[in-house]
């Protein structure tokens, strides 16, 4: 149905160009060692998982690969280690066509590794993260011919303040343009790190994810809008998704808007909902959709990707 209904009102439905309307993500690429496991684990026991299997992770990367299912043209930009993971990352991003030409590949260091326990009883997924010596993409590094894209999402990293720089080169980019030729910009603020409060007002959409917004104080998706819209700068819009609540989104200066969650029926595997969610959000919105539908649209695919294994079934 969703496949039928939701992938078919924001397909594209004339030739992309790749060399226009590109989406850029940047932020984080790991490895996601992940072992489907009945339940989740005693601590100090012995067993079996059904299956164990490598998937590309990072919130990000995450994204780039569900906007690439959707049929965007679209590039990942970050540090990636020039480490034995290499291979598979490079293969993987070919095999889903994902550019990363102007990634930075970085020897002497180790991957970004994540240890995912999938609960198959509940679908939960608890991660162990390993951020590895990999170093964050700077300013220095963000060397892009800007005219090739349409959107550019940030998912907020340690490194915030270079992320703010790159933003400020959107932004000159843009001054001299028709508001049909800028780049649109969005950001992810979703760990709870000081340093990503200085991303909030430097971009058009801003995705403020439940972990972050608790750990501001906020209990609900609208709570969490309300309190943080006069922090977002003019014009933009700031966007919470809840889990299985749903998600509401509050341009500047407008009312709420709230969606409720669309379940799956059963939940299998939740691992980058929110990755999948912003990656629709993105796509709907990118295609010319009003808020509305946007957040209709990505709690259906959001939805969808929890009741199935990764993402390659959103196809
Ligand atoms: P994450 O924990 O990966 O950051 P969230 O829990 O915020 O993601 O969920 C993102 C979106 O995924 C939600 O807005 C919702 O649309 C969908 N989602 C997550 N959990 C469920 C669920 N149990 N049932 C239906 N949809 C869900
Ligand atoms: C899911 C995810 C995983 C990764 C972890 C990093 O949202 O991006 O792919 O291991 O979170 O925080």
């Amino acid at each position: 149905i969703l496949q039928q209904n939701s992938f078919s009102l924001f397909s594209i439905s004339e030739p992309v160009n790749m060399e226009t309307n590109r989406i850029l993500c940047l932020g984080k690429l790991c490895v996601d060692i992940i072992a489907e496991c009945e339940d989740f684990p005693q601590e100090d026991s012995d067993q079996r998982c059904k299956r164990q299997r490598w998937q590309r992770g990072g919130n990000a990367n995450n994204t780039s690969t569900v906007l690439s299912i959707l049929g965007a043209p679209v590039e990942y930009l970050g540090t990636i280690a020039n480490s034995h993971e290499l291979g598979f990352l490079r293969d993987d991003y070919q095999r889903a066509g994902i550019i990363i030409d102007n990634c930075v590949i970085v020897d002497n260091c180790s991957c970004p590794v994540s240890l995912v326990l999938l609960s198959s009883v509940s679908g939960s997924r608890t991660i162990i993260h390993d951020s590895g010596s990999l170093p964050e993409l700077t300013h220095k590094d963000f060397q892009v011919d800007l005219g090739s894209y349409a959107w550019v999402h940030f998912e907020g990293r340690p490194s915030a303040a270079e992320q703010v720089k790159m933003l400020r080169d959107i932004d000159n980019h843009n001054a001299d343009l028709e508001e049909n030729d800028r780049i649109t910009t969005s950001v992810e603020l979703e760990k709870n790190r000081p340093a990503l409060a200085q991303l909030i007002d430097k971009a058009d959409y801003v995705f403020i994810s439940k972990d972050y917004a608790t750990a501001h104080g906020f209990y609900s998706k609208e709570d969490a809008v309300e309190g943080f819209v006069d922090k977002i700068r003019e014009g933009a819009t700031v966007i919470c998704a809840w889990g299985e609540d749903g998600a509401c989104a509050k341009p500047k200066g407008e009312p709420t808007i709230s969606v409720p969650a669309i379940s799956p029926g059963t939940i299998i595997d939740t691992l980058g909902a929110g990755d999948t969610f912003n990656a629709a959000m993105i796509h709907a919105l990118c295609k010319g959709a009003v808020l509305q539908s946007a957040l209709t649209f990505a709690c259906k695919v959001a939805g969808e990707k929890c009741g199935m294994k990764g993402f390659s079934g959103l196809r």
